[in-house]
């Protein structure tokens, strides 16, 4: 597996908790209980890919502004999250600022597949992108075990 591979296994999650917690037919509990994963699998993984991808990419001039972009994608995203967690997951109110946060999210992980992993492909070196894989997963499960 490589960085992209592991980024991209990890959206595959995401997708699928926002699936769930978007299904009509879930319940509030289950609701709740989805919402609780994501939250962490969320944020333990936009830590890890700004240390291991947007950090080094930061670096590069030709990847400067990329890696801004999408650093900000994640602070607009926590804000949301911090809504939600403020909010009663049995409200209007919270379902329709998930739906916003989920359709945000999923334009933002459909940028990282593309033109992200493009001009890494592009602009990298090969050993720094070796280099990726192993900083992104000790970053995780560090969040993981701290979340
Ligand atoms: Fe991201
Ligand atoms: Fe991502």
């Amino acid at each position: 597996m490589d960085i992209f591979e592991k980024i991209e296994h990890d959206h595959k999650k995401q997708r699928e908790l926002m699936n769930g917690i978007l299904n009509e037919n879930t319940s509030v509990s289950e609701r709740q209980q989805l919402f609780d994963e994501f939250r962490v699998e969320f944020r333990a993984h936009a830590a890890a890919e700004e240390e291991s991808f947007y950090a080094p990419m930061l670096e590069n001039s030709e990847t400067t502004d990329q890696s801004r972009h999408s650093v900000a994608e994640h602070h607009d995203a926590i804000e949301l999250l911090e809504e939600l967690e403020k909010l009663n997951v049995s409200d209007e109110e919270w379902l329709s600022t998930f739906k916003k946060l989920a359709d945000e999210n999923e334009h933002h992980m459909e940028e990282e597949e593309s033109s992200v992993f493009d001009a890494v492909r592009k602009e990298m070196k090969d050993t720094e992108i070796e280099n990726m894989l192993g900083v992104f997963e000790d970053r995780k499960s560090q969040e993981l075990e701290h979340a």
